[in-house]
């Protein structure tokens, strides 16, 4: 077993970080405060190869793994969550799909642009009454000659407004249940395609999350995915590998929070001292340093089994569950170290602490992670 990451990893990290504390931590508050897309920063980072780091470089992405892109994603999530969401979403769930399930058409249409970052991609399964349930589908997709005609809403897209590209999940036979699900490639340019009402939101809040409604929406019937009623496996595969990147997204926003809070407890003095010298702040940063490094060691395993073509379903929800409670547990303890000023906007642990909170909820919930876990464990003792 090696622990040590090759030249190539370290060079790849570097770059990464480098443009993460230039081009994003600078305006993160900013983009924070204003709910302002980056759409700049996604620009030079598509340029960078970062928004499609996994695609083949004859399809214009970056030709890279999975765990180079779990590196890539830490350091881009510590600079700026918001970017790091729309960054995963971008790879896993929408580029990921196409080159999993797409046919070869689909492929050359629609992995360059997006791979480039000249485009951006989303993925809308969520629906009023289908969130955690993601077989409850109501949207609903009829053919009509050379065309599916979707109708319904969709609900909590990651990207939703800034997206010219979607993989829409909808029921070509509503009696068959999840089996009767289907998925599509949908641009925000086809008739009867709109994007509905703009979430406010408690974090990650440079990363546009909205309603996108599906009235009549001519979709071409060549952008359907593998056939009909496959639509549940795509998004189940698919949400394997998002949750390695949104686990990856809450790792770096835990050590984007511990250092602040590392280098707070060196220079902060009280009673005499600097605070790190208490054994009460001590404590804690032990414990964050411990739970990051695990979280770490989870996430890096769920990539490498995602590299070595091995199952990973498992390892990416426990990677995701426990990233996301420790991503919780350091931005509120980070919060503690800086007391009162952590509280305050003049420090950026209030944000993290924000942002953190969405990755017990996104591309399943903490408690899905355990059913998925759970009945994978189960299959093994049965
Ligand atoms: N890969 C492939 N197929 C899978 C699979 C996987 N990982 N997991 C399940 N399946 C298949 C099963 O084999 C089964 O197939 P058959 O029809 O052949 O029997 C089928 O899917 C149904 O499986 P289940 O019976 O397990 O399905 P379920 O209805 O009990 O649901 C669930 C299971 C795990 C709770 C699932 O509904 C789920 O993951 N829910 C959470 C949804 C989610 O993560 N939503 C996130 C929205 S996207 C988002 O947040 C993105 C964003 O914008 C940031």
């Amino acid at each position: 077993m090696d622990f040590k990451l090759n030249d190539e990893q370290l060079m790849i990290q570097e770059m990464a970080r480098k443009f993460a504390k230039s081009e994003l931590e600078p305006y993160a508050a900013e983009w924070d405060e204003e709910a302002k897309f980056p759409r700049d920063a996604v620009m030079k980072m598509g340029e960078l190869g970062m928004m499609g780091i996994l695609m083949p470089k004859e399809l214009g992405g970056a030709g890279l793994d999975m765990l180079s892109y779990a590196l890539i994603l830490e350091e881009i999530s510590a600079g700026c969550a918001s970017t790091g969401v729309t960054m995963s979403v971008q790879n896993s769930l929408f580029l990921g799909p196409i080159l999993k399930y797409g046919t070869e058409e689909q492929k050359k249409k629609y992995i360059p642009d997006w791979a480039k970052g000249k485009k951006i991609g989303a993925f809308a399964l969520s629906e009023a009454d289908a969130g955690s349930d993601a077989a409850n589908q109501r949207t609903t997709a009829v053919l009509d000659g050379d065309h599916y005609i979707l109708n319904g809403s969709k609900n909590f897209i990651t990207s939703g407004s800034v997206a010219d590209g979607f993989i829409v999940f909808a029921m070509t036979d509503i009696n068959k249940g999840h089996r009767g699900i289907s998925a599509f490639i949908v641009e925000n340019t086809f008739d009867g395609f709109q994007v509905g009402s703009i979430e406010k939101k408690l974090g990650i809040r440079g990363s546009p999350t909205t309603e996108i409604v599906l009235d009549g929406c001519k979709v071409p019937k060549e952008n359907l995915m593998i056939g009909e009623g496959a639509g549940f496996k795509v998004a189940m595969g698919t949400l394997d590998s998002g949750r390695v990147g949104i686990a990856t997204q809450a790792l770096g926003i835990a050590k984007a929070a511990f250092e602040v809070a590392a280098q707070y407890a060196n220079v902060r003095i009280a009673f005499g001292k600097p605070i790190g010298a208490f054994q009460g702040i001590q404590w804690k940063i032990a414990d964050m340093a411990t739970q990051i490094d695990a979280a770490r060691m989870l996430v890096h395993r769920a990539a490498w089994l995602k590299d070595q073509g091995k199952p990973f379903s498992r390892e990416g929800a426990m990677a995701k569950l426990f990233a996301s409670e420790v991503s919780m547990n350091v931005t509120k303890e980070a919060i503690q170290v800086l007391g009162g000023y952590g509280y305050c906007k003049s420090h950026p642990v209030e944000r993290f602490y924000r942002d953190a909170k969405i990755t017990e909820i996104y591309e399943g919930t903490s408690e899905v992670q355990r059913i998925v876990i759970a009945r994978d464990v189960m299959k093994q003792f049965s």
